[in-house]
């Protein structure tokens, strides 16, 4: 694990260093400083290279003469008048990528620029969240890493002015990794590892933050009616699970009605009886990226003791063919009374949603709901891995997400939904079925959820089956779980329900 640290905008003298440089090739105070030193040698370099301090854009210079250093790495801010949160996230994650080299210690320099409107300290901290989050890795069940297959690097001096300030604000900014991490931990465990009881198990390790878990097994669930959690989870010899998480940290709001958040929780994906084709299935050990993210944001807020109350939802199956599973045709009755005929056993998510998002409102009588779900491969079709679908009942709610994707970068997209869309799941022998026709699959999946929405909560439901998972990697991330959800739930929860 890659640890950070905080120093003030000093040179190093060994050791890797990287410096930020802003568009226009424009060196900081301390970069300007360093090049004098060096007799002109990083002017020199940038003059030699196609480096221009655009934004991530980075330059290495091995062992650079006058100096003990192992490499200086050149890392652009592009403009620093407009250099933001977001940018910083960005450039810190990309000084980590940049230093897959042999050195175990590094310090990432700060560099001072006086166009620069944001704090020094608040980029120095986001520079440190970028960091951290490129560092993350997944590789527990390699046994035969060479040394050189290994990151090298284990500490990371973040140098800058304000040190202490940067420190106090990292603080928070590390809970929000610490969620994301989980996330991504959960996302990226093969179904063997984890599956319903065992994912159940990570949920109640929260206890330790002081989060209130309660977990709901097949007979407590068949009292509640769960019928269609339980029938697409009936072909599995891995029994079901709903899992409660409460973070009360707001006492003097405890009266008031809570922000919810509900995840599909498929531990596995096989599509049961509607058996998915073999290439690629391996995939589906990430179908429960939804609940994963839920417990990943409720971690980031009991860990950073958020003043806000919070309660993450998350339905849990695997999604088995057997001589027991449900079949095509088959009607159940859900925990709302409403019934369903179950055309495809591979529109398992959206039976699962429907119980927990009932749960979710019957129990808590939620202010708003927010359910992310690996719900559909059309969503994929649509936006790739760029945005998140957005459904929603509520305009209001749509724009603060929208606004909070835009500045956590894990962005949404909102689609349309009315009534041509939801006749599509009117079913001839049950009060609906669970697919529609072959075009707007992802919006007929949200008009399914919203039949289990009561009138007057607002609603929203992200279709993260595109962003969950990653073929390349994005700045933050390397290819694979990207932990999508966690610091959009967390943000969504600090500028808009968190009391000051
Ligand atoms: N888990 C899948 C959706 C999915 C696809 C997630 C690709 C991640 C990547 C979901 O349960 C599913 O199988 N959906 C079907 C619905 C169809 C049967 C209406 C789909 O998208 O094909
Ligand atoms: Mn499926
Ligand atoms: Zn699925």
């Amino acid at each position: 694990m890659l640890k950070i640290s905080f120093a003030a905008d000093i040179i190093p003298g060994q050791h890797a260093l990287i410096l930020t440089v802003a568009a226009k090739k424009k060196l900081g105070e301390q970069g300007q400083k360093l090049d004098k030193k060096l007799g002109g040698a990083l002017s020199r370099a940038v003059e030699a290279s196609h480096f221009t301090g655009a934004k991530e854009q980075t330059l290495t210079i091995l062992a650079p003469a006058r100096t003990r250093l192992t490499r200086l790495v050149l890392v652009g801010i592009g403009d620093a008048a407009t250099a933001d949160a977001s940018l910083f996230i960005r450039v810190g994650a990309a000084s980590v990528a940049a230093l897959s080299g042999k050195d175990a210690q590094a310090v990432l320099l700060v560099d001072r620029f006086k166009e620069l409107k944001l704090a020094q300290a608040e980029a120095a901290a986001q520079v440190a969240l970028g960091a951290r989050l490129r560092s993350y890795r997944f590789d527990k069940y390699h046994t035969k890493l060479k040394p050189e297959q290994k990151p090298a690097l284990r500490s990371l001096t973040i140098a800058s002015k304000d040190a202490v300030a940067a420190k106090a604000r990292y603080a928070a900014l590390d809970k929000i990794a610490d969620g994301v991490f989980l996330a991504r931990d959960l996302v990226s465990e093969p179904g063997n590892i984890l599956y319903p009881e065992t994912m159940a198990q990570h949920a109640l390790a929260l206890t330790e933050l002081g989060v209130k878990v309660s977990i709901l097994d097949e007979k407590q669930m068949k009292k509640l009616g769960m019928g269609a959690l339980l029938g697409l989870a009936q072909g599995s010899v891995c029994p079901p699970r709903l899992v409660t998480m409460q973070w009360l940290g707001d006492a003097e709001a405890k009266d008031k009605s809570p922000v919810c958040f509900v995840g599909k929780g498929v531990t596995f994906d096989t599509g049961g009886i509607s058996l998915k084709p073999g290439a690629g299935m391996e995939d589906m050990k990430y179908d429960m990226a939804g609940a994963a993210a839920v417990i990943g944001a409720i971690k980031a807020l009991a860990g950073r003791k958020a003043k806000a109350n919070v309660i993450g939802v998350i339905g849990l199956i695997e999604n088995m063919p057997s001589g027991t599973a449900i079949k095509p045709g088959d009607v159940v009755t859900t925990a709302s009374g409403q019934t369903v005929e179950v055309i495809n056993t591979d529109a398992e998510g959206r039976m699962v949603l429907a119980d927990a998002l009932w749960y979710a409102q019957e129990t808590f009588k939620p202010s708003c709901i927010v359910d992310l779900a690996t719900l559909t491969g059309a969503i994929v079709i649509s936006l790739a891995g760029e945005y998140a679908g957005l459904f929603s009942n509520d305009d209001a709610l749509s724009e603060k997400l929208t606004q909070t994707g835009k500045i956590v970068e894990e962005k949404l997209w909102r689609f349309p939904m009315g009534d041509v869309y939801d006749k599509m799941i009117d079913s001839p022998i049950a009060d609906m079925k669970n697919v529609g026709e072959r075009g707007g699959g992802s919006i007929t999946a949200a008009q399914f959820l919203q039949r289990f929405i009561k009138k007057g909560t607002p609603w929203a439901h992200l279709d993260i089956a595109g962003t969950a998972w990653l073929g390349k990697g994005v700045s933050t991330a390397a290819k694979g779980a990207t932990g999508f959800g966690v610091r959009l739930l967390e943000r969504f929860v600090a500028d808009h329900f968190e009391a000051k």
